[in-house]
């Protein structure tokens, strides 16, 4: 595997592909890509979209989801977010769920389970999903970690070798910047409900461009620290410096950053038409080669 610089904390964009991806006009399609089948929505960021998810399903106030209990945090903060109440079911030490507590824990007023394809590594879901359309609740899979992540199938006449992770529950969620060097992005997989009435997704309201720049900032800051040794170098020692400085007192249990929440200010906002445009020039293939490698 290769070893990336000491520096490089994340992917890298360019200048010149940013500023291409302002100018071009004609709209982006994500019709190539390895995605599980249902209807696409652009949204600003995966827990946007698990809040939109709920939100088109009706949930709210007095409905419940079980979400596991090794998660990210802002995921269950879209739960929260969208008025539901959440319990958690037990995970083990390699991210694998107990189904068993998992349908131990559900209640009368359950409506939602959510799953989450940690680190992109695919669940094995087995009959979840079926289990879960008898039982009148919605599976919505968290792919924020696995976007171009696969199962794998036996060779089997009539079936394809590889699925792309997403395609068990109603409807799946993915996180680009995740995977992508873009500054926002999440895209929500929604597929025809099961459960008597159609999704309602409604308008989804503009990009907010203050994020999208703040967001990008960091990505044009590794573009130029990756590409030239001194800056890189000066890079590292700035870091050094502050890392040394930083101290911890004892009982010093401070709260997670905002970013780690839900934002009310980003709730229904769209993916912005720059990082749709950067992805869209992204290739699937050569990432999962990448990422096999
Ligand atoms: C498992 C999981 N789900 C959802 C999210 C939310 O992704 P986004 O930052 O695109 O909202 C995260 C973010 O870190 C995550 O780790």
């Amino acid at each position: 595997m290769k070893t990336l610089p000491p520096t490089c904390t994340g992917p890298s964009i360019s200048l010149s592909q940013f500023a291409r991806a302002f100018s071009a006009a004609d709209d982006p399609s994500f019709a190539d890509w390895p995605l599980p089948p249902g209807r696409l929505i652009l949204t600003h960021s995966a827990r946007v979209a698990i809040a939109l998810a709920c939100n088109a399903w009706n949930l709210g106030p007095g409905d419940e989801a079980l979400a596991p209990a090794y998660n990210c945090g802002c995921e269950v903060d879209a739960l929260l977010a969208a008025g539901l109440h959440v319990q958690f079911y037990r995970v083990d030490r390699h991210a694998q769920p107990d189904w068993d507590d998992c349908r131990r824990r559900v209640t009368g007023r359950t409506r939602l389970i959510l799953v989450t394809h940690t680190f992109g590594r695919p669940l094995g879901l087995n009959d979840l999903g079926t289990w879960c359309r008898a039982n009148g609740l919605r599976l919505l899979e968290d792919c924020a970690h696995a976007l171009f992540s696969s199962h794998a199938h036996p060779p089997e006449a009539g079936r394809p070798r590889w699925e792309p992770v997403g395609g068990l529950g109603d409807a799946a969620v993915f996180s680009l910047p995740k995977t992508l060097p873009i500054p926002d992005g999440g895209i929500l997989v929604l597929r025809d409900d099961t459960h008597g009435s159609a999704p309602n997704v409604g308008e989804l309201r503009r990009a907010d461009f203050a994020t999208v720049w703040r967001e990008a900032l960091p990505l044009l800051k590794n573009h130029l620290v990756q590409r030239s040794t001194v800056l890189r170098a000066c890079y590292g020692l700035l870091r050094k410096n502050r890392q040394d400085r930083r101290t911890v007192s004892p009982g010093d249990f401070s709260d997670m950053p905002a970013s780690y929440y839900f934002d009310p200010a980003l709730h229904r906002r769209r993916m912005s038409a720059v990082s749709a445009r950067l992805a869209t020039a992204c290739q699937p293939t050569q990432i999962v080669e990448r990422r096999r490698s």
